[in-house]
């Protein structure tokens, strides 16, 4: 007997940066001066990540790119790298994620990529506590998954390992 299996996807959708929480806000704002920074010679696509601790630090990461193109990295993984590194203890609450491009104007939710996604869930299952994920282009609307695994069904995980 075949059966199927269904698993759903939702979003809040927030018309601009000054309906999110003013947490998010502050998150938004730092997620944008830091994308400012990303170094992106070769795609001239800037994404700036900030992230919020439950110790009230707030981590940053922009992508950083290489000749060598596989070498780069997204500033998601940026972000979530380094507050693994200087606060390894705290749990992660909430991601903010803006990306503009200098050939095109991104007016839509850009969404982190699928090795993001995958580095992102390694931090939600230890933690064992969902991370809010905030996501735009440099403007127009924002989009909150409430959780990681919202975001990627089917996560491959440490379970699976035995
Ligand atoms: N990029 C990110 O920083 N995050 C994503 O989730 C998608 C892509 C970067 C990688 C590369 O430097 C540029 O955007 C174009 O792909």
């Amino acid at each position: 007997m075949i059966k199927k299996i269904e698993i759903t996807a939702s979003f809040s959708v927030f018309p601009s940066v000054d309906d999110l929480p003013n947490d998010v806000q502050e998150l938004m704002k730092q997620a944008v001066e830091v994308r400012k920074n990303a170094y992106a010679p070769y795609s001239n696509f800037k994404v700036g990540c900030a992230i919020l601790l439950d110790n009230d630090k707030i981590v940053v990461g922009s992508n950083q790119e290489n000749a060598a193109y596989p070498s780069g990295l997204c500033a998601e993984r940026v972000a979530i790298f380094q507050s693994g590194v200087v606060y390894p203890e705290a749990k992660i609450l909430k991601m903010a994620i803006t990306a503009a491009s200098e050939n095109t104007q991104v007016n839509q939710p850009i969404p982190p990529c699928g090795a993001c996604r995958q580095s992102i869930s390694e931090y939600e299952v230890k933690q064992e506590t969902p991370i809010e994920i905030y996501f735009m282009g440099e403007t127009g609307e924002i989009y909150k998954s409430d959780s990681l695994k919202n975001l990627l069904p089917l996560m491959f995980d440490k379970k699976a390992l035995g």
